[in-house]
């Protein structure tokens, strides 16, 4: 039987451990969904993982973009013969305009390496946001995910995952099990967002 695949637009900036996790689970049938696009702000190895399966990838520079970068993002979206339903920010990181966001209201989620509202906002990425985890003494750190709206990392938190802070860890270590779960907690929120 034919079966029709919901489209999604991946956008990333990184080394792509979180596409690739999308990636694996739609090879396994775990994920009833197509990537139409792989979108990055930069050069980054998350586009040579697309790439290894043949995914339709866009490089737009944001230093060569600035303030038009998301226009040019939805215009690449929208004037495609495919019809994309949403959009994933996996561990994208240029902030969307509003006109973008309000275009796709409730469509875009993002994976943020904290127990949001907890080190999230301006200036709260990747190594950093464990740094800080780590200077407060923190007992425990985890990721959501969260829908997106105009604010940096306020939008309507959709799921979280706990994980405990041990005595040794440095910002790498906590990195490391945070991003596992991060792996398993994307998947289990992209299901719900195409299952509503
Ligand atoms: C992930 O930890 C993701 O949560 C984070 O960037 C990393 C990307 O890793 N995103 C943010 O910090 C967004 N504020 P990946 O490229 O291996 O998926």
């Amino acid at each position: 039987m034919f079966e029709i695949k919901t489209k999604i637009a991946v956008l990333v900036s990184g080394s792509g451990s979180n596409l690739q996790a999308i990636i694996e689970n739609i090879e396994n049938r775990s994920l009833n969904c197509e990537i139409s696009y792989v979108i990055a702000d930069r050069d980054c190895y998350a586009i040579e993982r697309a790439k290894n399966y043949k995914i339709r990838t866009v490089v737009l520079e944001r230093k060569i973009f600035g303030k038009r970068l998301s226009e040019e993002i939805n215009l690449l979206l929208k004037n495609t013969d495919e019809e994309i339903s949403y959009i994933i920010l996996a561990g994208y990181l240029s902030i969307l305009s509003k006109e973008f966001i309000q275009d796709w209201n409730k469509k875009i989620i993002n994976i943020h390496p904290s127990l949001l509202p907890k080190y999230g906002g301006r200036g709260m990425y990747g190594l950093k946001v464990h740094k800080a985890v780590l200077e407060n003494g923190e007992k425990k750190s985890g990721c959501t995910i969260h829908y997106v709206d105009s604010g940096i990392d306020t939008g309507k938190p959709i799921m979280k995952m706990e994980v405990p802070v041990l005595k040794n860890d440095t910002p790498e270590t906590l990195q490391k099990r945070v991003l596992e779960k991060e792996h398993i907690l994307l998947i289990e929120g992209i299901k719900k967002l195409i299952s509503r």
